[in-house]
């Protein structure tokens, strides 16, 4: 299997609850690298455009206005299948159904705020770190 990055995003209700360090641990722990991170402020435009497959969506502004609410810390995460081993550690979407053990399982409030994004594909984790790293931001 070989070793690929994937995107994250530590969303505003991880930062607003002083959660970064207690959910990079588990990220750690659980053998991807944090090879590029960032705390930054998404303005609406950066939102629209990352959330776009989703604008149809009834949730969509709600989602917009949540993701700008507050700091986000983006990241760069690799791996080995580094795309679905962070699925697996975020849990599922809605943490009541997540897994004992996963972040959202662990720390997340609703399926809105639910505190980590993970791409969901190698294809598009490549597309999410442009939109927020430049390849010299990134150090393996
Ligand atoms: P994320 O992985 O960032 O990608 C899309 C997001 O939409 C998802 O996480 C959820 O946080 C959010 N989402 C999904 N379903 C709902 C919902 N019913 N209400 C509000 N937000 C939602």
């Amino acid at each position: 299997m070989a070793t690929e990055r994937t995107f994250s995003i530590l969303k505003p209700d991880a930062t607003r609850r002083n959660l970064t360090g207690a959910v990079n641990a588990v990220i750690e722990e659980a053998g991807l690298r944090i090879v590029g991170q960032r705390r930054i402020r998404m303005s609406q435009t950066q939102a629209e455009k990352f959330y776009e497959v989703h604008k149809e969506r009834p949730f969509f502004g709600e989602l917009v206005s949540f993701m700008t609410s507050g700091p986000v810390v983006v990241q760069v995460l690799e791996g080995e299948n580094a795309v679905a081993k962070y699925r697996e550690v975020m849990g599922a979407t809605n943490p009541a159904q997540a897994a004992e053990g996963t972040i959202r399982k662990k720390f997340a409030e609703s399926v809105g705020e639910n505190t980590v994004h993970g791409s969901d594909s190698a294809d598009n984790a490549k597309i999410e770190i442009a939109q927020f790293f430049q390849d010299s931001d990134i150090v393996g």
